[in-house]
């Protein structure tokens, strides 16, 4: 399969004081299409900070990041907003819906970045809704809803746009075990749908679920394996 995502010796750093702290100490990874990738590790051993450069949500201090082989310390902060908005569907372990506004509401975010006519915005909206099995909520708010069903209006949103990656950061970690599990399975669904699924997890359950799982600890890649 063709390779989606490629780091190369990436290296991140956050300033702290006068000095910095070295999240990422050379990392090379690559995720290839219709992958379903898990990424491990204890807290704090970099695997978020590793979501947010595949994402191209960060930039990296030292090393390569490629998105399709294009090097994206070549492109600019639109171009990466461009690449992120339709190539790249993010969910969150917070979920981070807008309150005050309505389930498909939520959902059609992205399409107002990405300039969809009003008429196809809720069309889409409503068919992505469908998808994660919630359109009889289209209507409800973030707080009307059950955390399990606010993160499928996330995932949603995520999907709204027809991403190639799905990226999710700790997505179960404010669920509970069954809620988790459904989730979980949802993400194998869309990525038995041939949607390359990277998930950032502590859970060895959530892990299992995937292809591959690569263990993080201090900064750098401790162990991969595949899953049979
Ligand atoms: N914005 C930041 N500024 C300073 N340090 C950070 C920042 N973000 C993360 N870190 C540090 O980088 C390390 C890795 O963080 P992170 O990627 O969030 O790890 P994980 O997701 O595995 O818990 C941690 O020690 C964290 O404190
Ligand atoms: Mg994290």
């Amino acid at each position: 399969m063709n390779v989606l995502v490629e780091l190369r010796k990436v290296v991140k750093d956050y300033p702290m004081g006068q000095t910095f702290f070295r999240a990422l100490r050379g990392v090379d990874l690559v995720v290839r299409e219709g992958e379903f990738l898990a990424i491990t590790g204890p807290s704090g051993s970099g695997k978020s900070t590793l979501l947010h450069l595949m994402g191209a949500l960060h930039r990296p201090t030292q090393g390569q990041v490629l998105f399709e082989g294009l090097d994206l310390s070549s492109l600019s902060p639109d171009e990466l907003a461009l690449l992120r908005n339709s190539k790249i569907g993010f969910v969150f372990q917070q979920f981070h819906l807008l309150p005050r506004i309505t389930a498909w509401e939520n959902v059609a975010l992205p399409m107002l970045y990405a300039r969809v006519r009003p008429a196809e915005r809720k069309e889409r909206a409503m068919a992505a809704l469908a998808r994660v099995g919630l359109l009889e909520f289209a209507h409800h708010r973030p707080n009307q809803l059950s955390g399990g069903e606010q993160q499928r209006v996330a995932i949603a949103r995520a999907l709204v746009n027809n991403p190639k990656l799905l990226l999710a950061d700790e997505p179960t970690g404010n669920l509970d075990t069954q809620t988790g599990r459904e989730i979980v399975e949802l993400f194998r669904s869309l990525n038995e749908e041939g949607r390359t699924v990277v998930i950032v997890t502590h859970e060895p359950e959530v892990a299992a679920a995937a292809e591959r799982i690569v263990a993080m600890r201090d900064g750098l890649i401790q162990e991969e394996r595949h899953v049979c």
